[in-house]
């Protein structure tokens, strides 16, 4: 009797609490419902209730992209986007995105909240790219940018990058001479950035079968944490268990396999000599120690795997991507092509190209320039948000809203560039245009974004390129395959914009 009445009063508390709790949910839902009916956002298209705009973007079955350049023809350099839950602000205006990222950079240069997938692959956004702007932030960007991506600690990984480009002109000679002249550009220039980023990171040498699992590894997780629809309906996430469950393997699976290597690198500084093939330095040895954020502790062998992840990840597929658009554009414009190449048998004869023959090699930089403009390797900066809620354009940026700055848009803009989709690197050379990549200046064009979370790789990135595309013209002429064929430059996305065909090219020696 006494537990009946015992159980009896448990349930009435149990029943009064759920009651209240749906009560306060209903409130807070309509309080924010009246509350962005108040907001005077950005203009866009009108959504259905719930899911917002979210099954007019999936219903048209092209990529998000291509959405946002129809909408920004429609709806102008600022518009809103409600994707279920999430409000997406696009900025693809250079004044506006000048605004935003340099004039009022600090107000506008934190990250927006993560789902939960990615707060565990972020190690609780434990990295660069996904801290929120503050002290930690501050303190991880710092360590990478000046101990391993200054240009004086870049010259350090000098001789890395000379061999691996080295090796890069080497398989591509041997897979041309294996398959009729045929190489794959992406697969190859992907291979040899990612090598020397390995090398940059972990300070070890790898084994091919070790390199091609690391890879696998990080791509399984790039894909694991990309975006699902319960991410823009939380209400769905109960029928996304099993997906939840399967993250938690592959995070798992991807700390067991990069563990090692850390492990790896601890012994070769303990035992100094050991590994004939360990280098003096690497990125690793800048966190083992790292103090962050008035935090006592180092960090966790998981925090060492989100960092060392976000190094291999921001500079491979971005940088693999370039070398392929830029094959793609030298293949259809041939004139381009020889031109760079009579430059540089001028400038630097019959010996390899140097890193330092760059400054001296002013057409190349203009290539370069043209590719990063007409085929920024990615086409969003990563999401925004603002660290209060603001104002830009006249319109509110809620606080919680995901700011995109759609930057494929500024550098193919007729009111910015003439003959946009002409593929003209003597607009550079003749003085007619110019830009200036971290946008200080205005605007124009920035494959790194710009402000306060411009991207800290701009640098290295750049060499890469500059010094891979100049090996690749100065050992190979390059022509479409089959012979003869025009290149088809419809793009998709992978991580990075590429082609869609990935590019097969012939890849001739020159005498
Ligand atoms: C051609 C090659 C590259 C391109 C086009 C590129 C582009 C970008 C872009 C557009 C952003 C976003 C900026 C923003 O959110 O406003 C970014 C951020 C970032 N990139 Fe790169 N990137 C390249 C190479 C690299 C390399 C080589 C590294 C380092 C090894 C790197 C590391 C990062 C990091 C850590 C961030 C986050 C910065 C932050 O949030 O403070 N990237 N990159």
């Amino acid at each position: 009797m006494a537990s009946s009445s015992f159980s009896d009063h448990y349930l009435q508390l149990f029943f009064s609490l759920m009651a209240l709790a749906l009560s306060v949910l209903i409130f807070f839902l309509i309080q924010k419902r009246i509350s962005k009916k108040r907001l005077n956002l950005p203009p866009g298209p009108r959504g259905w209730p719930v899911v917002g705009n979210l099954f007019q973007v999936a219903r048209t079955g092209k990529h998000f992209f291509e959405y946002i350049e129809d909408f920004r023809l429609i709806y102008g350099p600022i518009f809103t986007l409600q994707l279920g839950s999430r409000t997406m602000i696009i900025l693809s205006g250079a004044d506006l995105i000048h605004e935003a990222l340099i004039k009022r950079g600090p107000a506008f240069a934190s990250r927006p909240a993560e789902n939960p997938t990615r707060i565990v692959f972020s190690c609780n956004k434990f990295s660069v790219n996904a801290a929120v702007y503050g002290s930690l932030w501050r303190s991880l960007r710092r360590n990478m940018v000046e101990n391993m991506l200054s240009s004086s600690s870049l010259k350090e990984f000098h001789d890395v990058r000379k061999n691996a480009i080295d090796n890069l002109v080497e398989r591509i000679r041997a897979d041309a001479a294996a398959n009729g002249g045929a190489v794959w550009v992406l697969k190859n220039a992907r291979f040899a950035v990612f090598c020397i980023l390995l090398a940059m990171c972990f300070g070890l040498e790898m084994d091919e079968e070790s390199v091609e699992k690391m890879d696998q590894v990080l791509k399984t997780v790039l894909i694991t944490v990309d975006p699902r629809i319960d991410d823009f309906l939380p209400i769905l996430r109960p029928f996304f268990s099993k997906q939840r469950k399967r993250a938690m393997e592959v995070r798992k699976e991807q700390i067991e396999f990069v563990v090692q290597f850390i492990n790896r690198r601890k012994k070769a500084l303990q035992n100094p000599g050991s590994d004939i093939y360990a280098t003096s330095f690497s990125y690793l040895d800048t966190l083992f120690d790292l103090k962050v954020d008035g935090r006592e502790s180092s960090p966790t062998d998981a925090e060492l795997v989100t960092l060392c992840s976000e190094f291999l990840n921001g500079g491979t597929d971005t940088t693999a991507a370039a070398i392929e658009w830029g094959i793609a554009e030298l293949i259809t414009n041939p004139n381009i092509q020889n031109k760079l190449h009579a430059e540089i048998k001028k400038t630097v004869g019959d010996r390899k190209v140097e890193e330092s023959d760059v400054e001296k090699l002013p057409y190349l930089q203009a290539v370069v320039k043209e590719l990063l403009r007409k085929h920024p390797p990615t086409y969003f900066t990563l999401t925004h948000s603002v660290t209060e809620a603001t104002k830009l354009g006249g319109y509110d940026i809620p606080a919680e809203a995901n700011v995109e700055v759609y930057l494929a848009g500024i550098s193919r803009d007729p009111e910015v560039w003439k003959n946009p989709e002409k593929f003209d690197p003597e607009r550079f050379t003749s003085g007619e245009d110019d830009a200036d990549m971290t946008g200080v200046k205005g605007v124009k064009m920035i494959p790194f974004g710009v402000g306060r979370r411009i991207c800290p790789g701009l640098g290295m990135a750049t060499i890469h390129v500059h010094v891979m595309l100049a090996r690749l013209v100065q050992e190979f002429e390059w022509s479409s395959f089959p012979p003869n064929s025009k290149i088809d430059f419809t793009k998709k996305y992978e991580f990075t914009v590429v082609l869609k065909n990935s590019l097969r090219a012939i890849a001739r020696n020159r005498a």
